[in-house]
């Protein structure tokens, strides 16, 4: 089937000459066309352009019977890229929620068995089945937020079978779901209870034994690690890295949430795709990212959550730093995968501009999750992921009008996705 969406008020985040990320000055650049068509058959996008272009010769380039769609006073948007989710996960911690609001840190929450440690025994008691069917629900209302590419990280299972387990259920999800999904092995999430006082063996066991059964049944595009105050230094984070990267996969971490921890450094050491978090970013560490091929990633919803303080993304862009924002939908420290949401925080939190933070969401986010040749933007080639907007005035409304959902109807691969 092809689609031609016609009248649309706003063709938003189009690329005549695609390019991989903005960064700097450019991420204010977004172009757009007024007035606009969107050509697509198949998975992927065939034209755009101006609807006084629209001619017989580029219908023609489609062979397939084309359904018209009228956008009049609406937009259409590519879908956001989430390059930051830990959706595998089983039940919810709302009794740690409570703790925080009556003042416990994140790191005392872990210290005493919760967090991370308590999703990984709901974790070990469930099974593929009802994992999997959680996980497809999460995407499924991510999709029908604007969503179109995600990755998933494991880390709650923490042991070599759980591990798999999750890896498995992230494997089927890519089968299954229309989302593009990229799967991060993330055994160094946090050291386990029972591995309490010998973490030196516990890295020795995702070294030795994880990183080859994963690799053995191809089962992770990259390798995480929690590289942080309380979680794991930067020597056993290079070496966990260095054994990643021997097996295929490239290095894309958490780093700077919780301290000046070391790992944007040893990040940009191991050509990371992208570093996480970075509350704590300071000149040291924006001078190490500068010119390298790795995109600092900011979670919005996870420092909102938490109520952390916001790292410098002002700074960072001004220094001439590209950066990408995501959702880390998790059950502990960000339980909520809306990408509109995350942009509105890009702007009023890190003080973005509008268009920063389109681009982030979009365009540089696909770049953190190694999928910007095919997503993130409205590009001849790329895949038909976008969504026709509800009517809105301005672009700038997207971020501005924070908590509705703007979306009437998200497209994946040129097909219509549930609304939910
Ligand atoms: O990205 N920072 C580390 N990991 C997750 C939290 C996971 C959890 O608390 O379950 C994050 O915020
Ligand atoms: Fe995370």
């Amino acid at each position: 089937m092809a689609i031609l969406i016609k009248n649309i008020q706003k063709l938003v985040q189009v690329e005549k000459e695609p390019v991989p990320f903005r960064a700097g000055k450019e991420m204010q650049t977004l172009h757009t066309v007024d007035h606009a068509f969107l050509l697509t058959e198949g998975d992927y996008i065939v034209d755009f352009g101006s609807m006084d272009l629209l001619t017989e010769k580029v219908l023609k380039q489609v062979k397939e019977p084309i359904e018209e769609i009228d956008a009049t006073g609406k937009m259409v948007f590519p879908s956001f890229c989430d390059s930051h989710t830990h959706i595998v996960y089983a039940g919810s911690r709302e009794v740690e929620y409570i703790d925080k609001i009556k003042g416990l840190s994140y790191e005392e929450i872990a210290k005493r068995g919760g967090g991370i440690n308590n999703s990984a025994k709901r974790l070990a008691e469930a099974t593929e089945d009802e994992l999997f069917q959680a996980a497809m629900n999460r995407l499924e209302e991510m999709a029908s937020l604007g969503t179109g590419a995600v990755e998933i990280k494991s880390g709650y299972g923490l042991n070599t079978e759980n591990e798999l387990k999750m890896l498995r259920v992230i494997q089927r999800l890519k089968e299954h779901s229309p989302i593009i999904i990229k799967s991060n092995f993330l055994g160094a999430h946090a050291v386990p209870l029972e591995y309490k006082g010998k973490q030196t063996e516990y890295v020795d066991l995702i070294i030795n034994e994880m990183i080859p059964m994963v690799a053995a049944e191809d089962l992770a595009d990259y390798i995480d690690v929690f590289c942080d105050k309380g979680f794991f230094t930067p020597d056993e984070t290079e070496r966990i890295l260095m054994q990643g990267i021997k097996y295929g996969m490239r290095p894309k971490i958490h780093a700077n949430e919780l301290d000046y921890s070391g790992g944007i450094q040893v990040g940009v050491k191991y050509n990371a795709l992208s570093v996480d978090h970075l509350e704590y970013t300071g000149d040291d560490e924006i001078e190490a990212l500068l010119n390298t091929e790795t995109m600092p990633t900011f979670l919005p919803g996870a420092a909102f959550f938490l109520g952390m303080i916001y790292g410098p993304v002002r700074k960072m862009m001004d220094a001439g730093l590209p950066i990408a924002l995501a959702s880390d939908f998790n059950p502990g420290s960000s339980p909520s995968g809306n990408m509109q949401l995350i942009l509105s925080m890009g702007c009023v939190n890190y003080k973005m501009l509008p268009e920063e933070a389109i681009n982030a969401t979009t365009l540089n986010s696909a770049y953190a999750m190694g999928v910007s040749d095919v997503a993130g933007s409205i590009a001849k080639g790329k895949y038909a992921n976008f969504f026709i907007t509800k009517p809105i005035p301005t672009v700038e409304f997207m971020p501005y009008s924070y908590g509705s959902d703007k979306v009437e109807q998200p497209f994946l691969k040129g097909k219509r996705v549930n609304k939910i």
